[in-house]
């Protein structure tokens, strides 16, 4: 566990207007400012980020996406290439979430696009999960292949531009109740970073943060974070609403203060 904590946004394919997407951004930023110490992130839908950009130039808030393109440039019709994400001031990228997974997303495409965001400077938010838990551990097969899979043309030094998320499926857009219990977030955590280290050793494993997402809400955050040996958490539904999103950054900066 880092003393660094993390908290991302994903607002999947929210909200649908120009004015509600930069007023969202403005009024999470404004819900950050009150988090010291934790890193804030937004990932809006690729179409606002210019403009969520323009409303909000401090630093308590970053920018991210949802996505990226696994080619640097060429006739690739509708894709947005990592540089172009660095130029427009992004600097960070969630790759491999479920839902893009879901829609035909292979292997092989998820690690060519991480190999691009840290080669173009930008930090990647790898987001693993199996679809459900079974008792003879095969979902721990997933999870290893996906994590080996997705890393193989990360060096070690660029694993300082890696985020891994934890997103069980089956925890994925319902209540707190139905969430990970920290327990059982805790033994997965050793085991993502026992991957990690099997191939970069326990030094530089412990430098990639690990966080749960699937359902975070206010309620959940403080347990997650206290007994979950996480890092932070990706938020789906709960960032769209500053009230939500801020009770979730409360326990973080609570957390941040028992770290230390
Ligand atoms: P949720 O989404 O918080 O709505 O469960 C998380 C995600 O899919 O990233």
């Amino acid at each position: 566990m880092s003393k660094r904590l993390f908290v991302v946004a994903n607002w999947k394919m929210n909200p649908d207007s120009l004015g509600g997407a930069t007023k969202l951004f403005s009024d999470l930023a404004v819900t950050a400012r009150t988090a010291r110490g934790v890193r804030v992130v937004a990932c809006p839908p690729m179409i606002w980020l210019s403009e969520c950009k323009r409303v909000y130039r401090g630093k308590m808030l970053a920018l991210g996406a949802q996505d990226v393109s696994s080619h640097p440039t060429g006739a690739h019709t509708g894709e947005i290439s990592a540089p172009m994400l660095a130029s427009l001031g992004v600097g960070y990228v969630i790759v491999g979430h479920s839902e893009r997974r879901a829609k035909g997303e292979t292997l092989e495409e998820i690690s060519a696009k991480i190999k691009q965001v840290v080669q173009t400077g930008l930090t990647a938010i790898l987001c693993i999960g199996e679809h459900a838990r079974d008792d003879h551990g095969e979902y721990l097969h997933v999870l290893r292949a996906q994590i080996v899979s997705a890393l193989s043309g990360v060096t070690g030094p660029q694993l300082s531009q890696l985020i891994v998320a934890y997103e069980p499926i089956w925890a994925i857009g319902k209540t707190a109740a139905d969430a990970m219990k920290p327990e059982l977030m805790h033994e997965t955590s050793l085991y993502i970073r026992k991957i990690i280290s099997e191939k970069y050793g326990f030094d530089q494993s412990r430098l990639v943060p690990v966080l749960y997402g699937g359902s975070v809400e206010g309620s959940n955050a403080e347990t997650l974070l206290s007994q979950g040996e996480i890092d932070g958490f990706l938020v789906g539904h709960a960032s769209l609403s500053p009230l939500s999103f801020g009770a979730i950054l409360k326990c973080a900066q609570a957390s941040i203060k028992s770290r230390s």
